[in-house]
C-alpha cells in the first residue's frame, strides 16, 4: 500500500533575531511524513522541537525553505488562511493543556467547533462523541477548574479530536502528568490514530511516549541527528 504523504518539509530554516544577530532555531530540515503516522520528534530542551511543530501548525512561518502542509504551502498562507487551515484540519495539544477556565468539560470542547457551520444539536452530538473517546461522558458539566491533571488532558485531547482533524500536533503532552496518567492518555491517543487514520506528531522527551511511536526523530542544535521508524514487537496479551 503506498503511503500518502501529506506533510513535507524541504530545507527548513528558522532563525529568530536576537540583539543585533539571529539565532537558528532550524537549520536545513528534511522530512516527510505521511497520513496516519504516530511520530516524534525528540530532543534535549532548546533543540527546536516546538519551532518545527509550529512551523508544521502553521502558527509560525519558515525562514528559508518550504513546508507544505495537507496542499498548503505554509509560507504563503496568509494570516486568515493559516486560521482556516488550523481550524479545519489541525488539533493541537500543548503541556500547558490551555483550557478556558471558567467554562465546562463540554463548553472547552464545543468551543473547538464554533469556527464551523455547525448547528446546535451537531455539536452537541460532535462533543458528547468526542468526551466518550477520552472517558469524561459522565461530566461534561464539570469546570475544567475541578479537574485532575489527568483529565484535563482528556479535555484538551478531546478539544485536538472533536473536528476529526487530520493532524494532530501534541507538543509535550505528558509533561505534567504522572505515569498512570500519561500511559492512558497515550492509549488514547493511539487508539484514536488508528480508529481514524488521523496523524499525530509528539515533541517530547518522555521515555513513556517514546514506547508509543511509531518513528522518532531526534533533533540536537536545530540539526536533524536522526530518523527511525521503530518496529514493534507484537506481544501477545
Ligand atoms: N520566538 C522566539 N524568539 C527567539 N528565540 C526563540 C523563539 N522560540 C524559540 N526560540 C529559541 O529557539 C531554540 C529552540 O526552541 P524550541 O523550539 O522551543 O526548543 P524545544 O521545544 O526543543 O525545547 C531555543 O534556543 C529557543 O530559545
Ligand atoms: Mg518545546
Amino acid at each position: 500500500m503506498k503511503s500518502e504523504v501529506i506533510i513535507t518539509i524541504e530545507n527548513l530554516t528558522k532563525r529568530f533575531p536576537e540583539g543585533d544577530s539571529e539565532f537558528t532555531a532550524l537549520s536545513k530540515i528534511n522530512l516527510e511524513f505521511s497520513r496516519g503516522e504516530f511520530a516524534g520528534v525528540v530532543g534535549p530542551s532548546g533543540s527546536g522541537k516546538t519551532t518545527l511543530l509550529n512551523i508544521i501548525g502553521s502558527l509560525d512561518k519558515p525562514t528559508e525553505g518550504r513546508v507544505s502542509v495537507l496542499s498548503n504551502d505554509i509560507s504563503k498562507l496568509s494570516h486568515k488562511e493559516s486560521a482556516m487551515l488550523r481550524n479545519m484540519h489541525i488539533g493541537f495539544i500543548f503541556q500547558v493543556y490551555n483550557l478556558l477556565p471558567v467554562y465546562t468539560v463540554f463548553e472547552n470542547v464545543e468551543f473547538a467547533l464554533m469556527l464551523q457551520k455547525k448547528s446546535k444539536s451537531e455539536r452537541t452530538k460532535s462533543v458528547m462523541e468526542a468526551l466518550e473517546w477520552v472517558g469524561l461522558q459522565d461530566i461534561p458539566n464539570k469546570k475544567v477548574t475541578k479537574l485532575s491533571g489527568g483529565e484535563g488532558q482528556r479535555v484538551a485531547i478531546a478539544r485536538a479530536m472533536v473536528k476529526k482533524p487530520e493532524l494532530v500536533i501534541a507538543d509535550e503532552p505528558t509533561a505534567n502528568l504522572d505515569a498512570v496518567n500519561a500511559h492512558s492518555i497515550l492509549e488514547t491517543m493511539k487508539n484514536l490514530n488508528k480508529e481514524f487514520n488521523t496523524t499525530f506528531l509528539f515533541s517530547t522527551h518522555d521515555e513513556k511516549v517514546m514506547s508509543y511511536l511509531d518513528r522518532i526523530i531526534h533533533l540536537r542544535d536545530g540539526k536533524l541527528e536522526s530518523d527511525e521508524i521503530i518496529h514493534h514487537k507484537i506481544t501477545a496479551k
